[in-house]
């Protein structure tokens, strides 16, 4: 199937679905090439002036895009900002905003209509604002102080896969320009080390093995939690499956009593720390139940801490399009969702 577009420049670009049977798996593998047009078009950005005054930063997001926001909130309170993140359906302007307050809301398609409204609440009270979006004419656009594109390019499947990885890219990237650390990248080398990544992935057995649940529950810590939210809400969404992301250390505080011997559970440990999840795996372990471990896909990546989440979701966006095959529902357009919600 071929989808002709007319860009602004009238050039007409195609996207096809080339050899591949759906867009979410090609947007899974178009994520190294969509990383690296991010990079070129935010490399000569002076983020250290933008963040220059600032103090508090308010991130917000709806769906993937308030995941990839839990990335950022983690990241730049590791740099000592006050740091919050907003449902952009729950946001409740505070009665002022200070000049050191700089709002970020990401939105891949910046025509939700939870954002657009939060926006407006936000310029009403003339708050600095950046957004970050894939599309450079949204309605999302005209309420900004700065504007980030996210070269990711159209993203045909409903859910967002290649959009959420140059989101967190994104700000990782900012959080590397922000600490000051060595953030000049080779961007070839390391979109390529993301392209062998993904090639040379075998989720097979995981597939396998979870295809048939109805429900699954995911663990883990620090910032492997908030890559589950997101894992999560991938499976749920594709696949039609119940999923609970849960921090490993709370499985014992309640949720431990749905373990049983049909248990599977996905666990995300993406330190080299085998003591981090050794308490939650031999909990649901002595009640039966499985643990199926995801960092054998993390191992030797010689990669920055703060990119690592792009490689953790990955195998569980594989993983959701896989499944969803397995039960014959179509990854592209998941039951009852859309692509872009411009209604509240
Ligand atoms: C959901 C989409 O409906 O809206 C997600 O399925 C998306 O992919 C979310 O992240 C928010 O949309 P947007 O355009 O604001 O990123």
């Amino acid at each position: 199937m071929v989808i002709q577009l007319h860009t602004h420049n009238n050039c007409i670009k195609q996207l096809s679905l080339g050899n591949f049977k759906h867009y979410m798996l090609k947007e899974i593998y178009e994520t190294p090439f969509a990383i690296r047009k991010t990079y070129e078009n935010i490399c000569d950005v002076d983020f250290l002036k933008i963040f220059k005054h600032i103090k508090d930063i308010t991130f917000i997001g709806c769906g993937t895009a308030y995941n990839s926001c839990l990335i950022g909130n983690e990241l730049f309170k590791e740099l000592g900002y006050n740091t919050v993140c907003e449902l952009a359906s729950n946001y409740q302007v505070s009665k002022e905003i200070s000049k050191n307050h700089l709002h970020i809301i990401v939105s891949q398609s910046g025509e939700t209509a939870d954002c657009l409204k939060a926006a407006e609440k936000i310029k009403q009270l003339k708050g600095k604002l950046l957004i970050i979006t894939n599309e450079s004419k949204s309605t999302l656009t005209k309420f900004a102080d700065y504007i980030i594109l996210s070269k990711a390019n159209k993203e045909m499947a409903v859910a967002s896969t290649k959009t959420y990885c140059c989101q967190v890219f994104i700000f990782a990237y900012i959080y590397k320009v922000l600490s000051n650390k060595n953030y000049k990248l080779n961007i070839i080398d390391f979109s390529n080390k993301i392209e062998n990544y993904i090639k040379n992935l075998n989720i097979q057995d995981i597939v396998e093995q979870i295809n048939s649940l109805d429900k699954i529950i995911l663990i883990g810590k620090d910032i492997d939690y908030l890559t589950l939210v997101e894992a999560s809400l991938k499976i749920r969404e594709i696949d039609y499956i119940f999923t609970l992301p849960i921090y490993s250390g709370e499985l014992k505080h309640g949720t431990l009593s749905l373990i049983d011997n049909k248990s599977i559970v996905l666990a995300l440990n993406s330190s080299n720390n085998a003591e981090k999840l050794k308490t939650a795996i031999n909990e649901i372990e002595s009640r039966g139940g499985k643990v199926l471990a995801f960092e054998r896909f993390l191992q030797n990546l010689e990669v920055d801490s703060c990119y690592l989440p792009i490689y953790s979701i990955i195998p569980f966006q594989m993983i959701s399009y896989y499944v969803a095959i397995e039960r014959n529902l179509n990854p592209d357009m998941p039951r009852n969702l859309a692509k872009s919600v411009t209604v509240e």
